[in-house]
């Protein structure tokens, strides 16, 4: 064998050994027990705080609400996507039930005209579906600016909640 290939042989072999003792030094103790990844990390995740909560929660204290909702085009969006996570709120609000209820318990009330503009604006990079009867997207988009805007000279901002019942629009 030609002395240069030899010494490419030993080259290698120093580098493969060098990979296996810092793979063997560097592996998290727990990698590769469930599979590629670590073992620990699931364990690591269960311990963060939760913020939602399930998604029929809410119907237990707000009955009527989500009868609106259930009977309206609105109906398949889950109370926690418009009013933000819920889950300390489910918990603790009974006990103020008919008081006001504590700054770190009150839930977003999205009524301004930005936060319905986040799903009903149109977006022209936003899913098209064949055959949808709603005019080819999934939500009925509409040009904010254009669609009952506010009138400055009365001031009086309408709010899309003026008009449409943010549960039943
Ligand atoms: C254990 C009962 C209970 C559960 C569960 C519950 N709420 Fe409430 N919620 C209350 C009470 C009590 C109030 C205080 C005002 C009232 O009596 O309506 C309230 C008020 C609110 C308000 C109005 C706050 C304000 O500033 O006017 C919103 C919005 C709301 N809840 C949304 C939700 C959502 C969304 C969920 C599910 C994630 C939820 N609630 C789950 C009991 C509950
Ligand atoms: C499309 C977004 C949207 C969804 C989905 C939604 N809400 Fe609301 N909710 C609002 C807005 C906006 C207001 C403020 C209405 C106002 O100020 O008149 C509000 C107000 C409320 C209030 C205060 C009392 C009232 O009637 O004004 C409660 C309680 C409430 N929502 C509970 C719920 C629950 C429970 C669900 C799920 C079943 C839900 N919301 C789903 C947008 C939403
Ligand atoms: C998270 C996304 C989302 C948000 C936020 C949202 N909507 Fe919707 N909206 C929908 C979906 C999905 C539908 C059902 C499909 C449709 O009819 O466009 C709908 C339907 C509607 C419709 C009926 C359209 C029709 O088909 O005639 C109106 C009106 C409406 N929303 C008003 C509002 C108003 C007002 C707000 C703000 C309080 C709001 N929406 C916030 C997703 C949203
Ligand atoms: C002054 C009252 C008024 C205000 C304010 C208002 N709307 Fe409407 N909206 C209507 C009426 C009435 C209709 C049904 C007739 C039509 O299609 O124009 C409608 C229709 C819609 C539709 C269905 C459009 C379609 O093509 O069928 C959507 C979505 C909608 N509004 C969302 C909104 C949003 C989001 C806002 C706030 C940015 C808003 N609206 C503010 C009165 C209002």
């Amino acid at each position: 064998m030609p002395q240069h290939i030899k010494r490419l042989i030993g080259v290698f072999a120093i580098f493969i050994v060098l990979f296996l003792v810092m793979r063997q030094v560097l592996k998290p103790s727990s990698f590769g027990e469930l599979g590629h990844f670590r073992a620990k990390a699931i364990y690591e995740n269960t311990l963060r705080p939760m913020h939602y909560t399930i998604a029929d929660s809410c119907t237990k204290c707000h009955k009527s609400i989500r009868a609106d909702k259930d009977q309206g085009f609105h109906k398949k969006l889950k109370c926690e996507v418009c009013h933000g996570p819920g889950l300390k709120h489910s918990l603790f609000a009974n006990q103020f039930k008919g008081k006001e209820l504590p700054d770190s318990l009150i839930l977003y009330k999205p009524g301004e005209r930005k936060d319905c503009a986040i799903c009903h604006q149109i977006n022209a990079a936003r899913i098209k579906i064949l055959f949808d009867t709603i005019n080819n997207t999934m939500i009925k988009q509409i040009d904010v600016a254009e669609h009952n805007p506010p009138d400055l000279k009365a001031n009086e901002p309408a709010k899309c909640i003026d008009c449409h019942n943010p549960h039943q629009p």
